[in-house]
């Protein structure tokens, strides 16, 4: 099979394409042909040795994934041959998702939902999983609720901002002025330009937010919550800082790190098919032009990139 793979940390085009041996099943494991696979800033992370979650290379990036079962492991009774899949498997040890084959345990995937094609299914398991692991498992967001969603035109935002609707709750976002079409569109009731306005000075009362952004957005978004409300972050989890400046002024901390959750994306993929939540794809790239897809990675398009495969 077709993979991508590195020799070294670096730039984009240290992605290679290599011919590996298609990967053998284990027990509990399906083998999925993967028709799509999703791009993640963490892949950016890793790829430049930023953030070294896989050690030293070689390996191959990539979590989120859609495609067929084209084998099952004997003993495995959730999917037959032929059924379309989605998921982000191993997370956060490798998967090997830029590849035309993963072997996965079959609890860590899904049904594809059936109204949208493997691209976009493709495009929402890590961003999906990670806002309702954190808006649902986490702060467990009630209707009527006040939720902030940062970075609302984004990978996790533009999931969130609807998820948070579907809970009933009240929507307050922040994104630059390009991405505000998109965001009201999505079910956003207040969008904050964050490049034009303080949103600590456009918003307040707040019983959640959800900060994918880091640096002074998490201290700065404990002014706009309520006594009692929840500080999600995405990239300051491990911050113990910010952690006890939450908690002395009264709020809740709670770092968000996702994981695999075959339960979460059947009610993801439910909620799809219902109509209540759409996947922003902004653009489509074969597995050989995976390094322009990573020099877009960091550009700020709104919604996701995917390898199409
Ligand atoms: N802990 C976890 O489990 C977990 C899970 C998923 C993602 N993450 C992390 O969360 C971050 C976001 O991920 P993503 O997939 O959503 O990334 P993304 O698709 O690249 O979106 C990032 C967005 O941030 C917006 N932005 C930048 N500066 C901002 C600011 N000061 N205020 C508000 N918005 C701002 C950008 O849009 P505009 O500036 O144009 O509005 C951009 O759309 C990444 O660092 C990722 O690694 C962590």
């Amino acid at each position: 099979m077709r993979a991508v793979t590195q020799k070294t940390f670096g730039g984009p085009e240290v992605l290679e394409i290599i011919e590996l041996d298609t990967p053998v099943t284990k027990a509990t494991e399906v083998l999925v042909q993967l028709h799509a696979s999703g791009i993640n800033p963490i892949d950016g992370f890793i790829r430049s040795g930023g953030y070294p979650m896989l050690g030293q290379p070689p390996f191959i990036l990539g979590w989120d994934i859609s495609g067929v079962v084209v084998e099952v492991d004997p003993g495995v009774h959730r999917f037959s041959v032929g059924d379309e899949v989605y998921g982000m498997p191993f997370f956060p040890r490798q998967a090997g998702g830029y590849a035309e084959y993963v072997a996965v345990p079959a609890r860590q995937l899904a049904r594809k939902p059936s109204t949208i094609d493997h691209v976009h299914a493709a495009a929402l398991p890590l961003v999906g999983l990670t806002a309702w692991q954190g808006l649902v498992d986490i702060a467990d967001v009630q209707p009527g609720q006040r939720v902030l969603i940062h970075a609302a035109g984004g990978g996790v935002g533009h999931i969130a901002v609807q998820l948070a609707k579907h809970l009933g709750a009240e929507v307050i976002a922040t994104a630059s002025a390009g991405k505000h079409e998109l965001v009201s569109s999505l079910g956003a009731d207040q969008v904050i330009d964050y490049r034009a306005v303080d949103f600590t000075t456009a918003v307040r009362d707040v019983d959640v937010v959800l900060d994918s952004v880091g640096g002074d957005n998490g201290p700065r978004s404990i002014e706009v919550l309520r006594p009692g409300g929840t500080l999600l972050t995405l990239v300051d989890r491990a911050n113990a800082d910010l952690a006890a400046a939450t908690t002395a002024a009264g709020r809740r901390f709670a770092g968000v790190a996702v994981e695999p959750d075959g339960a979460g994306l059947e009610r993801l993929a439910e909620l799809v098919d219902s109509g209540g939540l759409t996947v922003h794809v902004e653009q489509t790239f074969p597995l050989e032009e995976v390094a322009k897809a990573h020099e877009l990675l960091f550009s700020g398009l709104p919604g996701k990139l995917v390898l199409a495969l």
